[in-house]
């Protein structure tokens, strides 16, 4: 029997540069995908996987986000008062269980290693997961949860796995497959951002993590990978070495990388027409331009 994943790190430390100057005064997990925060949409799927205990790793100028996870009474009390139940519903939503968030602070940019670590006290020996907010999956099971799913066969570690373009190997971590078994393969290393020509595979590690807190004591090192980051990549593949229980997973789903303008503009377009009250416009809206644009060239 593995041990429930009752507790999830989201890393919102970053500085966001990639969207300035939004992000002079606003938190990019803040940046809105149709009208919610891309920090809802981890949330959600964090909740739909079974997640009780949601903590963050911020850093400074990330009020908002705190902010954010405050039940809005004054608001909830109007939208009462005038009747308006579907928005009350929206925002109710998203309100969290009082207890159940927790911050803890990333006080210098020391990588997504070191930002998970800084949560070790409130994981203790617990298997936890790991979202990163940039990484938007629409899929029909929320990713974690086919994770959740899938771990509980395995146990162990596991990390969320998709195929890119060789080029693009660089970008990412990357598994060294020793068993490919369809949907699970088993992995016999990783690889933080490898230059093309030395990746091992072509399959590459997506922001959802399930670890075991054998992860965080091999960050107690808070050795340097690459980029000179505390990289978590490095972390889970030392597992291999010592317990040899490394999974890389092929979710079901689409991954729009919203850390990119690219991905976070794919995503408004892919979320807005998954929308049935804007779908019609948006579509005729976006053929209209594609239109256009194909006449002016
Ligand atoms: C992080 C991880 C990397 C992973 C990627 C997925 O990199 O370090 O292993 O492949 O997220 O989005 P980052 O995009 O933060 O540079």
């Amino acid at each position: 029997m593995t041990r429930k994943v009752s507790k999830a790190i989201f890393p919102v430390a970053g500085l966001g540069t990639r969207f300035l100057p939004a992000t002079k005064s606003i938190p990019k997990e803040i940046m809105t995908l149709v009208d919610r925060p891309l920090i809802q949409y981890a949330i959600d799927e964090a909740r739909a996987a079974g997640i009780e205990e949601f903590i963050f790793v911020t850093s400074r100028g990330k009020g908002a986000l705190e902010d954010y996870f405050d039940h809005a009474h004054e608001l909830e009390a109007n939208l009462t008062r005038a009747g308006k139940k579907d928005l009350l519903a929206v925002l109710q939503a998203t309100n969290m269980d009082s207890g159940a968030i927790a911050y803890v602070r990333q006080h210098k940019a020391l990588g997504l290693g070191h930002a998970v670590w800084c949560a070790s006290r409130l994981i203790g020996d617990e298997p936890f997961a790991v979202l990163l907010p940039d990484d938007v999956i629409a899929a029909e099971k929320p990713c974690l949860q086919q994770m959740v799913e899938a771990y509980a066969e395995t146990g162990g570690n596991m990390v969320a796995a998709m195929e890119v373009p060789a080029e693009k190997a660089s970008s990412y971590g990357v598994l060294d497959i020793r068993e490919d078994m369809g949907a699970l393969v088993s992995v016999k290393g990783m690889v933080e951002k490898p230059k093309a020509s030395e990746a091992p595979s072509n399959l590459a590690v997506i922001g959802r993590y399930i670890l075991s807190s054998g992860v965080l004591r091999n960050l107690e090192a808070k050795q340097q990978g690459a980029g000179g980051e505390i990289q978590l990549t490095d972390a889970i593949a030392k597992e291999i070495a010592t317990s040899d229980n490394v999974y890389g997973y092929r979710f079901r789903g689409q991954r729009f990388d919203c850390g990119s303008k690219a991905g976070f503009l794919q995503a408004t377009v892919a979320f807005g027409l998954a929308r049935p009250e804007l779908r019609d416009e948006f579509q005729q809206f976006l053929e209209e331009m594609t239109t256009m644009r194909k006449a002016a060239e």
